[in-house]
C-alpha cells in the first residue's frame, strides 16, 4: 500500500486530506511543517509527498529542493493558493511533479495522486525491464529495430496503461500520429474512442467550439447543439495535434479541463465532466514558445507529464531497410504489382539520403517506386527522391546526398547540410575521427565540437586500429 506524506500546517485541511486519501486505500503520514516532514522522510518509506507551499519555518519550495537533493525520484505534488500560479510554476521547475490550486476538489487531488503513483511505479518497472536482458518491444505496425526507436516503444508500452498525459515531440513525419494511436490501443481505454483534433487545421474562432462544443443559439448559425471533441472522447483518448499552435485564449480553457476535468459548452451553463486521457503532439520546440510567451508555462507542465521525443529518420537510419520492407508489403498489393524487394544499390541510395520529411517521405518514395517499377525488385531508377538532387546524380549508387551538387538540396538548412557532410566524412573515414577531420580540413577538436553539437557521443571514438593516428 503506497504511503503519502502530507505536509500542511492547517490542521483541518490536513485531516481532510488524510481521510480522503485513506478512503483511496493509501497510507498517510501528516506533518505540520517541513522540518517534521524531512524527519519523517528519513525514517519512513514514502512513495509521494503532498505539500503546501506556504509553511511556517522552512517554506514549501525549500522543502521541495531539500527532498529533491536527498532523493530526486520521489514525486512531490504541491498545493498553492489561486493567484499564485507563478509559485506553482517555480515549483515545477524545481522538480515538483504536479500542482493543485487551492481550493481544489478532492476528486482532482485524488486523480493527480493516482497519476503520480502510477507513473512512479511505471518508472520503477521500466528500469527493471531495461535491466532484464535483451527484451525487445514490438508493435504490429511500427518498425523499430534501432535502439532509439526501441526506447520510444519501451516508454509507450509502460505509459499506455496509465492515465498520464503524454507530450509527443518530433519533426514532421516521424510518426507522432502512429505513436499516439499505439498509446490508445495499448491502454485500458482501447475499446473507447480515439479522437483527434489538429489545432492548425481549424481556424481559431472554430477551435474552441470544436473542442468544447456549443449549445443551440450560442452564436449565429448554431441552430442545433453540438458536442465537442472532449465530450466525444469520453472514456477514450483525445489526441491534440500541433498543440504549439493553440492560441493563448484557448490554452487557458485547456488548462482548466486538465485541472478539473470539467468544462461548459459554448453558450452553455451546464458543467460537463469527462473522463479523457490526453495525448498532445508538437513539431515545434515548445520551450522556445514558452520563452516567447506564446505558450503558457502552467499548461506546458501539465501536458509534459510524460514526454516522448521521436527521433528524426536521419538519426535512426538503421530502420530504413525494415521500413522499406514494411512499405513494400503494404503498398505492393494495393498497386497490383508483385514487388517483393529492393536491390542493394537502391537501398544504398535511400541510406545516403537525409530525409527532411522523415518516415512519411520515405513512405511516399517507396509508394512511387512501386508505381514506377517494372520488375519484382525495386532498383535505383525507381527511386525518385523529392529533391532535384537525385536526378542530378551522374550515376546510380552514389554514396550520399552530399556527393553531388554544391548547394544544400532544397528543404535542407545549412546546418543540416553541414551535419550531413560531417556524417559523410565519418563514413568515408570508417568512423575514424582524425581522418574525418583531415577530410574536412578541420582540427580534431573542431570536429569534436561539431559532433557534440550534433549530439554524437564522444565515447564512440576512433577505431582501435587507428591508435597511432590518435597520438597526432
Ligand atoms: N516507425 C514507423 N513504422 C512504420 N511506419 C511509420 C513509422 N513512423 C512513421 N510511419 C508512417 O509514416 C507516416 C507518417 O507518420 P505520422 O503521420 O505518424 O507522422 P507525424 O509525426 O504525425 O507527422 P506530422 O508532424 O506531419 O503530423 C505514416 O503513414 C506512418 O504510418
Ligand atoms: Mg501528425
Amino acid at each position: 500500500m503506497p504511503t503519502i506524506l502530507v505536509v500542511e500546517d492547517e490542521a483541518k485541511m490536513a485531516r481532510l486530506l488524510e481521510l480522503s486519501l485513506q478512503d483511496e486505500g493509501l497510507t498517510t503520514l501528516i506533518a505540520g511543517d517541513a522540518e517534521t516532514g524531512l524527519r519523517l522522510l528519513n525514517r519512513e518509506p514514502i512513495d509521494l509527498v503532498l505539500t503546501d507551499l506556504k509553511l511556517p519555518g522552512m517554506d514549501g519550495l525549500e522543502f521541495l529542493q531539500a527532498i529533491k537533493r536527498a532523493n530526486a525520484e520521489i514525486p512531490v505534488v504541491v498545493m498553492t493558493a489561486y493567484g499564485t500560479v507563478e509559485t506553482a510554476v517555480e515549483a515545477m521547475k524545481a522538480g515538483a511533479s504536479d500542482y493543485v490550486l487551492k481550493p481544489f476538489s478532492l476528486d482532482e487531488m485524488k486523480l493527480i495522486i493516482r497519476k503520480e503513483l502510477d507513473f512512479r511505479r511505471l518508472r520503477q518497472e521500466n528500469r527493471s525491464l531495461r535491466e532484464a536482458l535483451g527484451r525487445r518491444y514490438a508493435f504490429g505496425n511500427i518498425v523499430a529495430r534501432s535502439p532509439k526507436m526501441q526506447e520510444v516503444l519501451a516508454t509507450v508500452e509502460r505509459v499506455a496503461p496509465t492515465n498520464a498525459t503524454v507530450l509527443l515531440g518530433g519533426e514532421s513525419g516521424v510518426g507522432k500520429d502512429l505513436i499516439a494511436r499505439a498509446i490508445h490501443q495499448h491502454s485500458r481505454r482501447s475499446s473507447g474512442p480515439f479522437i483527434k483534433i489538429n489545432a492548425t487545421a481549424i481556424p481559431e474562432n472554430l477551435l474552441e467550439s470544436e473542442l468544447f462544443g456549443y449549445e443551440k443559439g450560442a452564436f449565429t448559425g448554431a441552430v442545433v447543439a453540438k458536442p465537442g471533441k472532449f465530450e466525444l472522447a469520453d472514456r477514450g483518448t483525445l489526441f491534440l495535434d500541433e498543440i504549439g499552435d493553440v492560441p493563448l485564449a484557448i490554452q487557458v480553457k485547456l488548462l482548466r479541463v486538465l485541472q478539473e476535468r470539467e468544462f461548459e459548452r459554448l453558450g452553455g451553463t451546464r458543467t460537463l465532466k469527462v473522463d479523457v486521457r490526453l495525448v498532445a503532439a508538437t513539431n515545434r520546440d515548445l520551450r522556445a514558445a514558452l520563452e516567447q510567451g506564446s505558450f503558457r508555462e502552467d499548461l506546458y507542465y501539465r501536458l509534459n507529464v510524460v514526454p516522448i521525443d521521436i527521433p528524426p529518420l536521419r538519426d535512426h537510419k538503421e530502420d530504413i531497410p525494415d521500413l522499406v520492407d514494411h512499405f513494400i508489403r503494404r503498398f505492393a498489393p494495393e498497386s497490383g504489382k508483385a514487388v517483393t524487394g529492393i536491390t542493394p544499390a537502391a537501398l544504398k541510395v535511400l541510406l545516403g539520403f537525409h530525409w527532411p520529411g522523415n518516415v512519411r517521405e520515405l513512405e511516399n518514395v517507396i509508394q512511387r517506386a512501386i508505381a514506377l517499377s517494372s520488375g519484382p525488385v525495386l532498383d535505383v531508377p525507381d527511386i525518385r527522391l523529392d529533391l532535384a538532387l537525385a536526378t542530378r546524380r551522374p550515376a546510380p549508387g552514389v554514396e550520399s546526398a552530399v556527393t553531388s551538387g554544391f548547394f544544400p538540396p532544397n528543404g535542407m538548412t545549412l546546418e543540416q547540410y553541414e551535419e550531413e557532410i560531417i556524417r559523410e566524412a565519418l563514413r568515408r573515414a570508417n568512423g575514424n575521427k582524425s581522418q574525418a577531420a583531415r577530410l574536412l580540413g578541420l582540427s580534431r577538436n573542431a570536429l569534436r565540437y561539431r559532433l557534440s553539437k550534433m549530439g554524437v557521443a564522444d565515447e564512440t571514438d576512433d577505431n582501435p586500429s587507428s591508435a597511432g593516428d590518435r597520438a597526432s
